[in-house]
């Protein structure tokens, strides 16, 4: 647990930081946000003491992080920056090995951790070990950087807009990815971003802050629900009920897909029992999506592929790791009721539909 009480902050007479007091339960993923300056990495830079407070205290786990050794609160915090700040000279496997080896562990446990975190992270170990920094792209070496903020296994991860310098798309999967790692791992985290989308799809708890004054520390269905003043209401915008979207993971609604193989032949009977369903997602012999068809009454007995629409799987289908709004997105984007669920590798694993996301948003006190 992490609990600031009453922390304040001054560089000279600048107060970045006034009399904040908050807590973040263990296991939980507490975002810091608001606009720049508002005081998010002075607050992230006080607990690991790159920054003493100017007035206030800091209690990790109970104890005032004053108290204790600047080595074992190295050992007790991993800290995950944008740009992510590997060393260019060092491979992969050292870079993750910064802690272990300031620790004195042996080359056989850190290797084996480096290439535990390296799956853990979504990143081959052959293949990525001996890699140079500047052979990964923005993408991977995020992934690094994370993989080496938990070498040592610290129970507080602090994170400063981790995936801030990521493209869109890459940082919703990295998103999504650390979001899947969290829930395996539970470690208590303070993370911080400007990205409203970035926050509601990542927090337990969200810390709303301006000028360094907590505006709002609520659920980020609260916040979203009722902000609690106009600077709160402005920062989360109207289409809030949308945001909210994001907070529901495709994984936890998606149901099992109408699929056809192409080549597959139906008897009559089979056809009989499936016009009941109106259309189907289309699979080749691997699993890989091709396309869609609907059985029309006069359904000949031929090959599927020969009455199948093509798709491109990466433009119709979501993974499920994507939220629901990205669900919602497809389908507004490409006119479709379903959106086909992927695994990494575009094979198609299940489906969502239109209904499923009306049934969270009528779930849900949205009125205002
Ligand atoms: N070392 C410093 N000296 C003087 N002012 C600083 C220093 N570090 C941060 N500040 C100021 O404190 C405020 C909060 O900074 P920071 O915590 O980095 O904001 P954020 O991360 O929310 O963008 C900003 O106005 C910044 O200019
Ligand atoms: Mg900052």
């Amino acid at each position: 647990m992490i609990e600031f009480r009453g922390v304040s902050k001054y560089y000279g007479d600048f107060r970045a930081l006034d009399n904040l007091s908050f807590t973040v339960e263990e296991g939980k993923v507490c975002v810091l946000i608001g606009p720049s300056g508002c005081g998010k990495s002075t607050t992230l830079r006080l607990i690991n003491r790159m920054i003493e407070p100017s007035s206030g205290e800091i209690l990790v786990d109970g104890r005032n992080v004053r108290t204790v050794r600047s080595e074992k609160l190295r050992r007790g915090v991993g800290y995950v920056i944008q740009n992510v700040g590997l060393l260019p000279h060092m491979t992969v496997e050292q870079n993750v090995s910064i802690v272990p080896r300031l620790l004195g562990w042996d080359d056989r446990k850190m290797k084996d951790r480096s290439d535990e975190l390296l799956d853990l992270v979504g990143l081959a170990p052959d293949q990525y070990r001996s890699k140079y920094p500047h052979q990964l792209s923005g993408g991977e070496a995020q992934r690094i950087g994370v993989a080496r903020a938990l070498a040592a296994n610290p129970p507080i991860l602090l994170m400063d807009e981790p995936f801030g310098a990521v493209d869109p798309l890459n940082r919703e999967t990295l998103q999504g990815e650390f979001t899947s790692i969290q829930r395996k791992l539970k470690k208590t985290v303070i993370f911080v971003t400007h990205d409203l989308d970035e926050a509601i799809r990542v927090a337990d708890t969200v810390v709303l802050m301006q000028s360094g004054r907590i505006v709002q520390h609520d659920t980020p269905e609260r916040l979203l629900a009722q902000p609690k003043n106009q600077f709160a209401r402005d920062f989360v915008g109207s289409d809030r009920a949308l945001k909210r979207l994001s907070r529901f993971i495709v994984h936890d609604y998606m149901h099992a897909p109408s699929m056809l193989r192409a080549r597959e032949r139906l008897s009559s009977s089979e056809i009989a029992d499936r016009m009941k369903q109106r259309y189907f997602w289309v699979v080749d012999e691997n699993g890989f999506l091709r396309g869609w068809t609907d059985l029309k009454e006069s359904l000949p007995d031929e090959e599927v592929r020969g009455y199948m629409t093509q798709i491109k799987p990466m433009e119709v289908g979501i993974t499920e790791f994507a939220s629901m709004r990205d669900a919602l997105s497809r389908m507004m984007g490409q006119g479709i009721k379903e959106v086909p669920v992927l695994d990494s590798k575009w094979r198609l694993v299940g489906a969502v539909t239109l209904h499923d996301v009306e049934a969270i948003t009528e779930q849900g006190d949205l009125a205002q």
